[in-house]
């Protein structure tokens, strides 16, 4: 732990040197204000219910739960969820454990259930600081074909919420009131005709969802990202299951094969599209509604960040640009603001990413690889940051939110405690709600140099839930809602049956691409036509910015080994000696690192370095 603490701490004094003022390329044409300074922002923990020792049936014994209210797993799988409209309240999602068996009535406490946890220091009327919203539902009330998971969310009535791909609904009465009693929630699954769905957002309109539906393109994992209507049909009569359930209408798919893609061929020439969309992993909706949240194509090498297109226009915004990896994020209600889960400050990515204005060709096969190196299996090296709209930019990288604190075991900064996502803004925009994991075996302890912790939570419990006060921030007046057309006019509207489009890569051959400011690449495309194997660059004085001046070479091979995992080649011979003085380079032989992205474990030979004035930044040690 002392170890990662160092790191981080050091890493904050040198992140600004390392940067140059205007290190990449932008495609934010805004002016630029001033950054921000930094806020004052306390962190709390919020209650969870009680921890049972083991799952033994009864283990939650009156001891331990004297209001009979049910006890969570040590690891009760928790996510952390929205606000309720009044702001006093977080939903969440545990696994209630160790309930006695019926007819005690403590037994309806039992597997994974939605919660709602007072965020203000106040109890229910039953004394308890939170309450199960969904335990005890009649069998009848209850279709949910998946458990109540990931991503729990509120509608603005506070009578709805969502988790996974369900609706938890209480009829006329508020989930946190007294009127919202078990026999009145109903759990309604979400059904979309063309199959499995994941990753759902409810739209700030409350009547649109983003969700989306994994895809294999030459046997490789992918995905597309859709934009719908949620309506709800009591009485189906096709597809499963034929119960009153959520239905998603009127589907734009966030891809069109005929637009313009991140990387194109014109002619000779490689061409790289700043303003093109390119959803990857949908991440969410503006605080307005305006625009859609996504990871999409790099704008610099191997450096993952987070974008945000307007539903209407299209228009793209980079929101980060730091090398380090990103991806959940929540935009604040006014829009003005981001609360972001970043690998920066943590060192994890540097070695990979720390080098800018290296132009996003490469990626055109490795970003399933290069993002997969940010987690070590469970352990998450997240932390959530807060950000103004104009994001990175001189030596302003936003503010660390968890930043207080002494780094011992279960302070706030403890960095074993990784955040997950999502993060989210309270309604009035004073307040965020994050979420955290202690890190777990095999991401610790064994043949991990990491020792595991021990969890100083209450019961030993290696989730919590935390909140953070924006102390010196006024309460936000209700914000407007954007309007938007019913179909996405940069989308295609898609119907069941339609044949799910391919991604176009650039046919194979050899290209130019040409420096902004000055210089070329000569890009050589290996490949059989739908699908590349090789990418291999030579840049000659190239520059995007007038900053980072690339000389050398650099080409990736990657081979898949099954749908999620793969093995890439990796030799960089790559210097900036103009502006910034950096390099990147492999060790004889190259670096060879496979990895699945469904896994996490880093698994390589060869070095591969990144030195940014001086500053020496090496990839992690496997199985760490
Ligand atoms: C705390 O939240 C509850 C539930 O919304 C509300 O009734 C109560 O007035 C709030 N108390 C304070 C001190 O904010
Ligand atoms: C919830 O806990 C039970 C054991 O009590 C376990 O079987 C189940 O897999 C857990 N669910 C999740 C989603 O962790
Ligand atoms: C090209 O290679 C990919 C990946 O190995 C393979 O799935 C695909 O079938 C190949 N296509 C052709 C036209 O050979
Ligand atoms: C779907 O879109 C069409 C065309 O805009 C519209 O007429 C229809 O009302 C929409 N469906 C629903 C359920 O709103
Ligand atoms: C990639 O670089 C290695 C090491 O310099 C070299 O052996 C290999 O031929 C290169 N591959 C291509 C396609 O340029
Ligand atoms: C790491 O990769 C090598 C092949 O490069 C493989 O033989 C080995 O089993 C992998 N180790 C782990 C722990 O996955």
């Amino acid at each position: 732990m002392g170890r990662h603490l160092s790191l981080a701490v050091a890493t904050f004094g040198l992140l600004s040197p390392c940067m140059p003022a205007a290190p990449s390329p932008s495609i934010n044409t805004d002016i630029q204000p001033p950054p921000p300074a930094p806020e004052p922002i306390e962190v709390v923990e919020l209650p969870l219910p009680p921890v049972a020792p083991t799952e033994d049936e009864g283990a939650c014994t009156p001891e331990i739960n004297p209001r009979r209210t049910g006890c969570i797993a040590i690891d009760s799988h928790l996510a952390g969820g929205s606000f309720l409209p009044d702001g006093n309240h977080v939903i969440a999602t545990v696994n209630f454990t160790g309930a006695p068996a019926a007819p005690d009535p403590a037994s309806i406490y039992i597997g994974m259930q939605m919660i709602a946890v007072r965020t203000n220091g106040t109890t229910f009327p039953n004394g308890d600081p939170w309450k199960c919203i969904t335990c005890g539902l009649p069998d009848e009330n209850k279709w949910a074909r998946e458990e109540l998971t990931e991503y729990p969310q509120t509608f603005k009535d506070g009578r709805r919420a969502m988790a996974a791909s369900n609706i938890v609904e209480c009829g006329n009465a508020e989930l946190t009131s007294s009127q919202c009693t078990p026999d009145k929630v109903h759990i309604y699954p979400i059904w979309w005709e063309s199959g499995a769905i994941r990753e759902l957002r409810i739209h700030p309109d409350n009547v649109h969802l983003g969700f989306s539906s994994f895809t294999q393109q030459n046997g490789a994992l992918g995905q597309y990202a859709y934009f719908g209507r949620l309506v709800f049909n009591p009485n189906p009569d096709v597809g499963e299951p034929l119960h009153a359930r959520y239905e998603i209408v009127n589907v734009t798919r966030l891809f069109n094969p005929d637009a313009p893609q991140p990387i194109e061929v014109k002619g000779k020439k490689l061409v790289i599209n700043h303003d093109a969309i390119s959803v990857g992993e949908l991440r969410g909706f503006s605080g307005t509604g305006k625009e859609i949240t996504y990871v999409g194509h790099p704008v610099e090498s191997s450096n993952i960040d987070a974008f945000a297109a307007d539903l209407t226009t299209g228009k793209v915004r980079r929101l980060t640009e730091h090398p380090e990896y990103v991806d959940p994020l929540d935009i604040s209600p006014d829009d003005q603001w981001a609360v972001i889960l970043d690998t920066r400050g943590t060192d994890r990515q540097m070695w990979l990413s720390g080098m800018r204005g290296i132009p996003p060709v490469t990626d055109l096969i490795t970003t399933s690889i290069t993002s997969a190196t940010r987690n070590n299996g469970r352990r998450r090296f997240f932390v959530p940051w807060l950000i103004d709209y104009h994001g990175d930019r001189g030596s302003y990288f936003g503010q660390q939110i968890n930043a207080a604190g002494d780094g011992t075991a279960g302070a706030i900064n403890d960095p074993n405690w990784n955040t997950w996502a999502d993060p989210r803004w309270s309604p009035d925009g004073t307040q965020v709600m994050y979420y955290q994991n202690l890190v777990l075996p095999p991401a610790c302890g064994g043949h991990n140099p990491l020792p595991c912790p021990v969890s100083t939570a209450p019961g030993g419990r290696v989730n919590r839930l935390m909140l953070a006060k924006l102390a010196s921030r006024s309460p936000l007046p209700p914000q407007p809602v954007a309007q938007l057309p019913e179909f996405i006019p940069w989308g295609v509207p898609v119907q069941a049956g339609d044949p799910l489009p391919v991604r176009p890569v650039p046919t194979p051959g050899t290209y130019t691409l040409e420096g902004k400011v000055s210089g070329s690449a000569r890009v050589e495309i290996i490949g059989n036509g739908t699908s590349i194997d090789t990418i291999a660059v030579r840049y000659r004085d190239f520059s995007d910015d007038g900053v980072n001046t690339l000389a050398g070479t650099e080409n990736v091979t990657v081979t898949r080994q099954s749908f999620s995992a793969s093995r890439v080649d990796w030799y960089s011979d790559l210097s900036s000696r103009v502006g910034t003085k950096s390099s990147k380079r492999t060790g004889p032989g190259g670096f060879h690192l496979q990895i699945d992205a469904l896994v996490n474990m880093f698994n390589a030979t060869g070095t591969l370095v990144t030195t940014i004035d001086g500053v020496v930044y090496e990839p992690p040690a496997n199985g760490t």
